[in-house]
């Protein structure tokens, strides 16, 4: 359904998107995981046609986003990481707004419109303006905005940015509705973990423009093998542990050290013995916080170049 070829975007003095290549299947929901700055915006914009690429191309619906933008915006809905209805109108009206925009007959608008309230659960509160909506409501209606020209492939630019968790929930369940019933390609920007985790049939890793590792979030996770030890302790003698054939990754996760085991159960005693004074140890499989640590270096948080920026602003600009 979508190809993207050594897709690159420079801006002035960074390269933003530094040449991906990916392929994503038909019915797929696809996920761009990494820290704010990582590039996914960027990499929505080209793919939904709104910014040029520097150089390569990709084709989405077998259209080519340079020299057929027209039909892939037709086979495309977005919805935007800021928010993007409009607050002086009703929710009914916003839907309104952009049936007109996509130039539907009326009557299929109305039709469309009252599905996709419907789909996102805004029917009775369809008439209340969009200022009078919560964050979560208003991210539903966007979704609801987004599907309502049927397309075939929709993009989520960090789908619950800013939203509590119960929000974020209901946000979930949409996407994997969506998913199944209508067999929509979803592909999805997030920096969260566990929306990552839980939405996602694969999904590329993509850390300062490029794609660092492809996968189920499950295959990625079995991939690094084995444990993980987390230990708090004041110094580590990193050189005698790395002697072990067992410790497959030595890591600093927020201050702390995570080790891959092949068997925490059986390999803890001894890696205890090396280190001597330690002030606390936990055990665990792996999640997609040790797959990213793994494969870029650093936690999630630590590499955000932004901090939690996004966040903020997003609380700030709903208030
Ligand atoms: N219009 C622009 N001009 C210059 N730099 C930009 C522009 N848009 C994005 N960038 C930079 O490109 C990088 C990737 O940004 P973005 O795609 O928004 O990342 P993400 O969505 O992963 O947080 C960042 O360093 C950002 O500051
Ligand atoms: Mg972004």
């Amino acid at each position: 359904m979508i190809n993207i070829e050594n897709l690159t975007k420079k801006f002035e003095k960074i390269t933003a998107v530094d040449n991906i290549n990916l392929q994503i299947k038909e019915g797929e929901i696809f996920g761009l995981l990494g820290p704010n700055g990582a590039g996914k915006t960027t990499t929505l914009l080209m793919l939904t046609t709104l910014k040029p690429p520097t150089s390569g191309t990709a084709t989405i619906n077998n259209f080519d986003i340079i020299k057929q933008p027209d039909m892939v915006r037709k086979s495309i809905g977005i919805v935007f990481q800021d928010p993007s209805s409009d607050e002086i109108l009703t929710g009914y009206e916003n839907l309104k707004l952009h049936g007109w925009l996509y130039d539907m007959p009326d009557d299929l608008r109305e039709q469309r419109i009252i599905e996709v309230l419907d789909l996102v659960d805004l029917t009775n509160r369809k008439d209340d303006l969009v200022k009078k909506y919560s964050g979560g409501m208003r991210r539903r209606l966007e979704l609801a905005r987004g599907l309502m020209h049927h397309p075939k492939v929709l993009f989520l630019d960090e789908p619950t940015l800013g939203l509590d968790p119960q929000s974020r929930e209901y946000i979930w369940k949409y996407i994997e509705k969506l998913s199944k019933e209508k067999n929509i390609t979803i592909i999805l920007t997030t920096h969260y973990m566990d929306e990552a985790d839980k939405l996602c049939d694969r999904l590329a890793i993509i850390d300062s423009g490029k794609i660092v590792v492809i996968g189920s979030p499950k295959k990625l996770k079995k991939d690094l093998g084995g444990d993980i030890i987390r230990i708090k302790a004041e110094k580590l003698n990193i050189d005698a542990l790395k002697k072990l054939t067992y410790v497959k990754n030595i890591t600093n996760c927020d201050g702390e050290f995570c080790l891959t085991v092949e068997d925490a159960n059986l390999n803890l005693q001894e890696i205890l013995g090396i280190i001597g004074k330690v002030d606390s140890v936990e055990i665990r499989t792996p999640t997609l916080d040790d797959v990213f640590l793994h494969y870029t270096g650093r936690g999630i948080r630590e590499s955000s170049s932004e901090g939690g920026w996004a966040e903020k602003a997003m609380h700030m600009r709903s208030k």
